[in-house]
């Protein structure tokens, strides 16, 4: 069967993004109110602006051009996706720099709370005719020290193989590549799912018209979103990415490591099978 589902637009993704994070908003351990701190970045933001003003001869028909920008993004809810791309890697980054486990990544702004409960081995909900190759992801959780984490659960989500997300993208179903996985008493998973595509950043909305106007690419290469928890340890958020992706090296959002890049292989039944070990921080 074939069937045209309507292209994602920035206002639906990012409105459907900007909803996702205020009911994650509303769990969420506050920021302090610590005037001192406020003072101290507060500060140093609004005088690095004023900088750039000076630093590049800013005119009074470009401030006016980047507020009608700013109202635009507000107005659109593109603001979880624009700081997902353009901040979120250096807070993940100095977040997490004592780590010693595996690495992080940036958890975007499509991840969805309450997904299908799977067992260790497994296939993630999809459509009876869902395109892509087959890929199985397996793996281990452990501790720094080795120790297998019984019981662990990952919570996987990634795009479809036309780079649309479940929950954001109009036609794809609910609940879609999306999944709560379970490991078993040795901390082992084995999940199988579908290859994603590339994502690219939806183009008709202000985030996209930035990115266009500079001359720049809106492309993440394809990729696996995971949250990684365990009883006493710190919950490790990363993505997994595949060796010889396209964007490897030009991520819009630069949240690519070396180390999380899979190297898929045949397993001569027509699927392509990769193994990654999670390693989590004692809490
Ligand atoms: C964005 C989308 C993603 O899928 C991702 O992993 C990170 C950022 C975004 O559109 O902001
Ligand atoms: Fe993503």
């Amino acid at each position: 069967m074939t069937q045209t589902a309507p292209e994602p637009t920035a206002a639906g993704s990012g409105s459907a993004a900007t909803e996702a994070f205020r009911v994650a908003q509303r769990t969420r351990a506050h920021a302090g109110s610590d005037a001192q701190r406020i003072d101290t970045v507060a500060r140093d933001l609004i005088g690095r602006i004023n900088d750039v003003v000076r630093e590049h001869k800013v005119t009074y028909d470009e401030y006016a051009a980047v507020k009608a920008w700013l109202i635009e993004v507000g107005e659109t809810g593109e603001w979880p996706l624009w700081f997902d791309v353009f901040v979120e890697h250096t807070v993940e980054e100095v977040a997490h720099a004592d780590r010693k486990g595996s690495k992080g990544s940036i958890e975007g702004p499509y991840y969805l709370p309450d997904q299908a409960q799977l067992p260790a081995e497994c296939t993630l909900p999809m459509r009876p005719d869902e395109k892509g190759a087959p890929l199985v992801l397996s793996g281990q959780v452990r501790s720094v020290d080795g120790t297998p984490l019984a019981g662990a659960t990952i919570e996987i989500w990634h795009a479809d193989a036309d780079g649309y997300y479940s929950g954001f993208a109009p036609g794809v179903p609910d609940g879609n590549l999306r999944g709560v996985v379970t490991a078993d008493d040795q901390g082992r998973f084995s999940i199988s799912t579908v290859e994603p595509a590339p994502y690219e950043i939806p183009k008709d909305g202000p985030t996209g018209k930035l990115i266009a106007a500079a001359g720049w690419h809106a492309w993440r290469p394809a990729h696996l979103h995971l949250m990684v928890h365990a009883p006493g340890h710190e919950t490790l958020t990363t993505q997994l990415y595949f060796k010889g992706g396209q964007w490897l090296d030009s991520d819009v959002a630069q949240a690519t490591k070396p180390e999380l890049v899979l190297d898929p292989q045949p397993d001569g039944q027509g699927r392509r099978v990769a193994s990654y070990d999670f390693v989590l921080d004692p809490a």
